[in-house]
C-alpha cells in the first residue's frame, strides 16, 4: 500500500498493529520502572501528540504530562541551537521525567534540550522515542525506551509529517 504526499510517494513499512503491540510492550517497563513514582511525562510537540496519548492511556499508575515545542536554528557554525517555543511550565524539582518524542534522528534537539531539564533539578530524566535512527546519530544519546530502531531513511505517518501532511496516518510510511 502506497501514500502520496505533496510530489512524493510513501509505501507502507510498519502497520499500525506492529505499532500498536510494540507500544504495549514497552509500556509494561515503564509500568515497571515507574510504578510508584508519579512520572511527568513531556511530549514533544507536534511530531509526539499521537504516541503521547497511546502512552499514556497504556500507563496504570498517577502520571502527569507536559508539552513542550522546540525550534532549533542551525547558525553559521555546526553547533544546533534549540529555542523554546512553549516552555516547561511546572515545577520539575525533584520528578522524574520520561521525555517523549516521536523520533531520534541526529539528536540534536535532545542534545539541547537536556540541559533544560537538567537546569530544573529534576530527580531523574530518560527519553522514551516511538522512533530511532541509530545511524543517523550524531550524539551518544541513550534513549532508555525505543519502540523501533530503524534505517535512516525519511518516513511520515503515526504524527510523523512530510511538509505538513501525514500525521493523520496510523501506519507508518517510508520513501518510496
Ligand atoms: P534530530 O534533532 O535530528 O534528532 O531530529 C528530530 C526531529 O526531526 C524529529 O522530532 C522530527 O520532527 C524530525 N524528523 C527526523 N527524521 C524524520 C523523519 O524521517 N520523518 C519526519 N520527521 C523527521
Ligand atoms: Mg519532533
Amino acid at each position: 500500500m502506497s501514500v502520496q504526499l505533496h510530489d512524493k510517494t510513501f509505501d507502507l513499512f510498519l502497520t499500525s498493529n506492529e505499532i500498536q503491540t510494540r507500544i504495549s510492550e514497552v509500556c509494561e517497563y515503564l509500568n515497571r520502572d515507574y510504578a510508584d513514582k508519579r512520572p511527568v511525562f513531556i511530549a514533544i510537540l507536534n511530531g509526539s501528540f499521537m504516541f503521547a496519548a497511546d502512552v499514556m492511556r497504556r500507563f496504570n499508575g498517577a502520571c502527569e504530562i507536559q508539552f513542550v515545542r522546540l525550534a532549533s536554528y542551525v547558525g553559521t557554525s555546526s553547533t544546533g541551537e534549540v529555542q523554546t517555543i512553549l516552555g516547561l511550565s511546572a515545577d520539575l524539582k525533584g520528578r522524574h521525567v520520561v521525555i517523549l518524542e516521536d523520533i531520534i534522528d541526529s539528536g540534536e534537539t535532545m542534545v539541547s534540550f537536556l540541559p533544560l531539564l537538567a537546569q530544573k533539578e529534576v530527580a531523574s530524566c530518560q527519553i522514551c522515542s516511538f522512533l530511532v535512527k541509530p545511524d543517523a546519530l550524531k550524539h551518544p544519546i541513550d534513549v532508555a525506551y525505543r519502540c523501533f530502531d530503524i534505517p535512516n531513511e525519511f518516513v511520515v505517518g503515526y504524527g510523523l509529517d512530510y511538509d505538513g501532511l501525514g500525521r493523520n496516518l496510523p501506519d507508518v510510511y517510508h520513501l518510496h
